[in-house]
């Protein structure tokens, strides 16, 4: 008889192994609202427009081993979309599934048509041992350490299902890596390797970077934003306007990666935010450097020469502003997400180019104390300004930062000209 994690796993569906283990515990909702916008970039957009809120149902991720470390999907997930997101560590197609490791294996034989390899084809089989749910991940996110003995077994046990492949093991470069995954219950999942999180995460770390500010963005949180964003070859003006020492851009190049209209605005003077060392820090990275601007983004004069600068309206405008006591819902002060709604709105009236094209996107990093659920009209920002500046509120992703406070990477779609 199937176990109860069997029904979840779907040959031809998706394991997923979520990167932010240990340190932050980097929220589900915040995973899942980056890798269903990495997939709309990467090939599924209709599905996205269509809301998100449904798209996540639909991606239908469910926890493996008690964990939401580790989920899987019956889905498909495009390996382009998985290297583009900060918080997928692996993913892994499933291609056998069964009570043991031998059905399993037996399964994924069924599958062998599908596997793309040929004669020179290199591969390996590396197993993860899930079976004690109590037991708790290592530092690689997986549960080990792994006993040779183990491995080598589980080889002989699939003997079967590898012996289709040309006998080139190799164990540090192979062309097809086969995962086997042991879990609860005596399930097994024989699966293959698809993809891995975005590589580039480390080259970003605040640390190896010239241009040093009090707080620059981490680098996970930095792509998911551009991944929220949906930056892309074909959506690759963006503008930054609270920009800082340039993470979010810095995450938008290395996403685009080829001709980009980056634009930077920052009020702070050369001694706090050293263009200089800004250029240097996208140089030193083969990135094409931001287009940066001295002012404060409310400025009208400012947003103008953002827009020159882009050449045109932005594909995607985000926003980072500063934290402090605006925090609170409570304050009377404007909220920098009011200031920004409103500057759109503006832009909009003045009749000249919009700082966002119809189609396009904002997307605000809103820090709430107290854990309180993200209010717009709170926020002072009401049905109305936002009618004003054409935006629809499209979602809010929310992450715990510490006891008091969580931050909502909020996303909002300027109306597209037929909806206007
Ligand atoms: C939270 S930090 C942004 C950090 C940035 N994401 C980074 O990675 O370095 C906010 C930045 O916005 C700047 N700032 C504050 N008010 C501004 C305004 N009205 N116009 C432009 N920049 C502003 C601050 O000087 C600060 O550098």
């Amino acid at each position: 008889m199937l176990s109860l994690i069997c029904i979840l796993l779907h040959v031809g569906g998706t394991i997923l192994h979520w990167r932010g283990e240990g340190g932050v515990n980097y929220s589900r909702d915040l995973r899942e609202g980056e890798l269903i916008n990495a997939m709309a970039v990467e090939g599924l957009p209709d599905l996205c427009r269509a809301g998100e809120k449904r798209w996540n149902r639909d991606l239908g991720l469910e926890d493996l081993v008690n964990s939401d470390m580790l989920q899987a999907t019956a889905k498909h997930i495009p390996p382009k979309a998985v290297s583009r997101c900060a918080l997928v560590r692996s993913s892994f197609r499933i291609l056998g599934i069964g009570d043991g490791t031998a059905k399993s294996a037996e399964s994924a034989e069924e599958m062998i048509h599908d596997i793309h390899f040929c004669e020179r084809s290199s591969w390996c089989v590396r197993v993860r041992d899930y079976r004690d749910p109590s037991k708790t991940l290592g530092k690689s996110g997986f549960k080990s350490p792994l006993s040779r003995g183990l491995e080598r077994d589980v080889c002989e046990e699939i003997a079967a299902f590898t012996g289709h492949f040309p006998q080139r093991v190799n164990l540090k470069n192979p062309d097809l890596q086969f995962y086997v995954f042991l879990l609860p219950g005596g399930t097994v999942a024989v699966t293959e390797k698809t993809g891995d999180g975005n590589p580039r995460l480390s080259e970003f770390a605040p640390n190896t970077r010239k241009c040093v500010t009090t707080t620059p963005l981490e680098p996970i949180a930095a792509f998911v934003m551009a991944n929220l964003a949906q930056v892309s070859t074909t959506s690759n003006r963006v503008l930054d306007l609270y920009a800082g020492s340039c993470s979010t851009l810095l995450a938008a190049g290395s996403l685009i990666n080829g001709a980009t209209k980056l634009v930077g605005i920052e009020r702070d003077n050369e001694w706090m935010v050293d263009f200089d060392k800004i250029i240097e820090d996208f140089e030193f990275r083969g990135l094409q450097a931001p287009h940066l601007i001295r002012g404060d983004c409310r400025n009208d004069r400012v947003l103008k020469e953002a827009i020159n600068a882009m050449g045109g309206a932005a594909d995607a405008v985000v926003a980072d502003p500063p934290y402090g006591f605006r925090e609170t819902l409570d304050s009377n002060e404007s909220t920098p997400l009011r200031d920004i709604v409103t500057l759109i709105g503006r832009q909009a009236k003045l009749g000249g180019t919009p700082l966002l094209r119809p189609g396009g996107r904002l997307v605000v990093f809103v820090p709430i104390m107290n854990h309180e659920k993200l209010n717009l009209t709170k926020l002072g920002v009401s049905e109305k300004l936002l009618s004003e500046a054409g935006l629809v509120f499209s979602s809010s992703h929310a992450q715990r930062l510490n006891a008091n406070l969580t931050r909502y990477l909020t996303a909002f779609d300027v109306k597209e000209e037929d909806q206007i």
